[in-house]
């Protein structure tokens, strides 16, 4: 029989692409979802389960009935913007729902989880690239939400013996390369995306939120990942502490910095199509800089990402959100 795991969120954006990598490698994904901002139609590996993290019976139930000692967790608010209008929902989905799942695996002596932290937990870097002992001193309170999670995850480790690693990724993107399933969110306020839909001609132009800050050409530098690479080092986590891996965090990213006015060029690139840009004011809670070292899950985990390029990340998210476009 194939083993089980939980993987909260798994409606998701990144969820989703995990689920679909555990089913090809022989695991059972039991997503658990309350289908705030994932999609039905996205969950399509393993068994579906509408429900919430705020209510612990039902995780509980929901682990019991499937013999589950593993779980990925996913489900979480993840709009930087958003956190600083709005933290109560915030601290409430992405800190009191994960303390709700913590006790609902202690109790039912469910032993193993993975965590999707972020790189909005080091708040403004002191040198890129960054490694996993840079201070982690967030500016907003999402990475604030994700930080709280880390340091619960580390002292229920120590009280209860739950295994946990941390996943911080960097800037997600890009979509599933056969094309079954790719960024969705409603609204949508993520940068290759929004590019991509002026391409479609689906929006006039994108806007460059800030021309100012100290980077070469002056708009902020993020590092992308692909997306199926980060769900690559889910598995590769989950089997790291199965063969005795201790608790740990591993930066997801490729070290390369790419700045607003480049992926909007390699955006270009991959589509033929103009994609016309305003300026506009820095949005709130941006650092300007954000590049990983992932040395340390490239050897620890053996994570070797297979779409380093922003290029061929971009091909893939267009071949999503250009489908049925002239
Ligand atoms: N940007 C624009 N115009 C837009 C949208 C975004 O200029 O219309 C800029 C942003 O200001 C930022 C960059 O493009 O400088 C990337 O923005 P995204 O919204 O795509 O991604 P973020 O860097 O804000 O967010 C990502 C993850 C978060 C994580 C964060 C860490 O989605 O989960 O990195 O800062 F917290």
């Amino acid at each position: 029989m194939s083993t089980p795991v939980l993987v909260t969120g798994g409606a998701g954006y990144v969820g989703s692409h995990a689920c679909k990598l555990l089913h090809a490698r022989g695991y059972h994904p039991v997503v658990f979802d309350n289908l705030s901002r994932g999609h039905r139609r996205a969950a399509q590996w393993g068994t579906f389960v509408e429900g919430d993290l705020g209510d612990k019976d039902a995780i509980k139930a929901v682990l019991l009935e499937h013999r589950i000692s593993q779980v990925l967790h996913f489900a979480a608010y993840a709009y930087v913007a958003e956190s600083v209008r709005r933290p109560r929902q915030y601290y409430r989905n992405n800190v009191a729902n994960t303390l709700n799942l913590l006790e609902a695996m202690v109790e039912v002596e469910s032993d193993t989880l993975i965590f999707s932290s972020s790189c909005a937990t080091y708040g403004e870097p002191d040198t890129v690239p960054i490694s996993e002992d840079h201070p982690q001193r967030p500016i907003n309170p999402y990475g604030r939400t994700k930080l709280t999670v880390e340091r619960m995850l580390a002292d229920f480790g120590d009280a209860y013996g739950l295994k946990h690693v941390s996943l911080r990724y960097f800037n997600a993107a890009g979509a599933d390369p056969a094309g079954e399933i790719g960024e969705d969110h409603d609204p949508e306020p993520h940068l290759i995306p929004l590019v991509l839909e002026v391409a479609a001609g689906q929006r006039p132009h994108v806007a460059i939120f800030g021309a100012d800050y100290p980077t070469p050409d002056g708009t902020c530098v993020r590092d992308y990942v692909h997306v199926s690479d980060l769900a690559q080092a889910h598995v590769q986590a989950l089997e790291y502490l199965a063969g005795g891996g201790g608790n740990t965090a591993f930066n997801l990213g490729n070290g390369d910095g790419y700045s607003v006015r480049e992926v909007i060029d390699s955006a270009q690139r991959v589509t033929g199509r103009p994609i016309p840009v305003i300026e506009a004011r820095r949005r709130w809670g941006d650092p300007a800089r954000l590049v990983g070292s992932s040395e340390r899950a490239r050897e620890v985990l053996g994570w070797n990402p297979e779409f380093p390029e922003l290029d061929a990340i971009v091909d893939t998210a267009w071949k999503w959100h250009g489908r049925g476009t002239p």
